[in-house]
């Protein structure tokens, strides 16, 4: 009805016959899908407000994860609050944009008032001017390529509107060749490394957050300039468990239609382990991800471990 607000899940089946797996527009040599690339102007242009924090990754990288870490060290580990929406309304999706009446991530975000936490894909140099003229925090989380590659390929058979993935061995080539949606692995990981104390970025690995969470939480708290006691710590390290989060429907992304994640392929939330990619690649491949590994890697030392 004219003027009434429709649900999320009602605006997505109502778009149904115009979403497909979107084809991918390049953006300054980055390619993007579509209807983001078609959204670009309104992007570039956001203004944050100096208090917005950004939480910035390559994709399967843990952004969900952090993102619901970040909600609940804001509301002092209350779980009731941490569960008012699902993650994408309570930290909306900079760059995302669908077609009508989907609301946009910028649409989200012009409903909130400052300050908010907002999440990108977006590789450094197309994050939009504003968020370091006006010295925003930005918490980066990196992932080992490997489990990156492995995750990105399942999260593009089940989610619809991504680009079709293709068998295994061209998707991993794909990745190699920087040419998934948001471009090169390499290039994002490395770019936002080498700007992380100009910046004032926080930097993080997913395997680290795996190998001692209590110790990570505390960290993002510290930049935060937030100050819980070790209890509330403990208690958003069980919230943010693999388990907890796979059952809470806030966090969990079940709110998204089967037309769009299709759960009979995968689950979003699908294993959370470091080293799945062992299942995956062949020893054949993995020489030769190693060797084009050192050579795209060379000129910048991340520290990387997979060994958890
Ligand atoms: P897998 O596909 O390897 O299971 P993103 O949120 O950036 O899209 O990343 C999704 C990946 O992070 C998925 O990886 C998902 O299972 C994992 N993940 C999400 N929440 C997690 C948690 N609490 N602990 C560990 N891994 C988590």
């Amino acid at each position: 009805m004219a003027g009434e607000e429709i649900s999320y899940s009602e605006a997505i089946m109502a778009a149904t016959d115009s979403l497909y797996r979107f084809p991918l527009i390049k953006i300054k040599g980055i390619p993007l899908m579509c209807h983001i690339a078609d959204n670009w102007n309104s992007v570039w242009a956001f203004r944050p407000d100096p208090l917005d924090l950004l939480i910035a990754t390559y994709p399967k990288a843990g952004t969900t994860w952090v993102q619901e870490i970040v909600d609940l060290l804001l509301h002092n580990g209350d779980a009731e609050v941490a569960r008012r929406a699902p993650t994408h309304h309570r930290i909306p999706f900079l760059e995302i944009h669908s077609p009508p009446p989907i609301p946009s991530g910028l649409s989200f975000i012009e409903k909130m008032d400052p300050p908010r936490v907002i999440k990108t894909h977006l590789p450094f140099q197309l994050v939009p001017e504003g968020f370091w003229e006006n010295k925003c925090k930005v918490i980066y989380v990196a992932r080992n390529a490997k489990d990156s590659v492995v995750s990105y390929f399942h999260f593009d058979q089940m989610n619809q509107t991504q680009p079709e993935p293709g068998p295994w061995d061209g998707y991993l080539h794909k990745f190699m060749n920087g040419e998934l949606p948001w471009g090169s692995w390499y290039d994002h990981v490395k770019r936002y490394w080498l700007e992380r104390e100009k910046r004032n970025i926080l930097y993080l690995f997913y395997e680290d957050l795996k190998e001692n969470p209590h110790r990570e939480v505390k960290r993002i708290m510290q930049y935060l300039d937030l100050s819980l006691s070790d209890d509330v710590i403990s208690h958003i390290v069980r919230l943010t468990s693999f388990n907890t989060m796979k059952e809470n429907p806030m966090a969990n992304y079940s709110c998204i239609p089967d037309q769009i994640f299709d759960r009979s392929i995968s689950n979003f939330m699908r294993k959370g382990l470091v080293g799945d990619w062992t299942n995956h690649f062949s020893p054949a491949q993995n020489q030769l991800f190693d060797e084009d590994y050192k050579k795209q890697m060379k000129d910048v030392n991340i520290p990387f471990r997979t060994n958890i």
